[in-house]
């Protein structure tokens, strides 16, 4: 089996177990000193460095994430659907997470569109992220067909609306212009997550989005991900998820 985890920073052994939430750094360096601590079935030395992902074994016994609660931040492709089984036999996101854990994703990706998704198995991060009371920000980079004019830009100023909605935009900039090729590339910040909801935008000012892409999820980027990879989540980047 191919894991295709990358993204990952080394990082040294008790800031990995203290990040697991299992005892304090300065507790680990003491278990990693009186030789307690094995990693992927090694007894390792203070200042070894290893992944977020490695098997850590305290005494003999494994310690996991947050009680297997798993969290992973998948660069999605197009062509995937963003839910855990397909009536069609199409490919799914779940499908592309090599997890042990039932997991499924936070929000929608639609099958066209790629980009940052969250996958995990911890209900409560989803309701959280979901709620609108929380007002997570979401980016985009919409490539549009036709070249956005100033009368578009006006409307996206001054608020748009969908099924008699008004949609927070909270923020939106116009990367480039192709005279050329007849294309605007727009990125656009939004709280709200209803369906198709960006193309919405756009397509109610005149512009038809070709191609989308979820740049950023609250503090969140793709970083250095390929189309389809995905890493784990670290406790910590976790944890900042649910201050909101
Ligand atoms: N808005 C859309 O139009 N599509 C998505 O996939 C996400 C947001």
């Amino acid at each position: 089996m191919i894991y295709l985890i990358c993204g990952e920073k080394m990082e040294r052994v008790q800031k990995v177990i203290a990040n697991r939430g299992y005892t304090s750094r300065r507790n680990a360096e003491k278990l990693i000193e009186e030789g307690k601590v094995k990693v992927n079935g090694n007894i390792v030395k203070l200042g070894d460095k290893i992944n977020e992902n490695d098997k850590i074994e305290i005494e003999g016994k494994e310690i996991c994430i947050n009680d297997n609660k798993v969290y992973y931040l998948l660069n999605k492709p197009r062509g995937v659907i963003s839910s855990v089984k397909d009536d069609k036999g199409r490919k799914t996101v779940v499908d592309l997470i090599n997890a042990n854990e039932r997991i499924y994703s936070i929000g929608r990706l639609d099958y066209d569109t790629t980009g940052l998704i969250i996958l995990t198995n911890d209900g409560n991060l989803s309701n959280h992220l979901t709620h609108p009371k929380n007002k997570v920000v979401k980016t985009y980079l919409a490539k549009c067909k036709g070249v956005i004019n100033k009368e578009q830009i006006n409307k996206l100023k001054n608020g748009i609306y969908i099924d008699n909605r008004k949609v927070d935009i909270i923020d939106f900039k116009v990367k480039r212009i192709d005279n050329q090729k007849n294309i605007t590339f727009i990125s656009i910040s939004i709280i709200e997550g209803r369906n198709h909801i960006v193309k919405r935008i756009f397509e109610s000012i005149g512009l038809l989005v070709d191609k989308l892409t979820r740049t950023n999820y609250d503090f969140l980027t793709i970083g250095n991900l390929k189309s389809g990879e995905y890493r784990r989540l670290s406790i910590k980047e976790v944890k900042k998820l649910y201050r909101n």
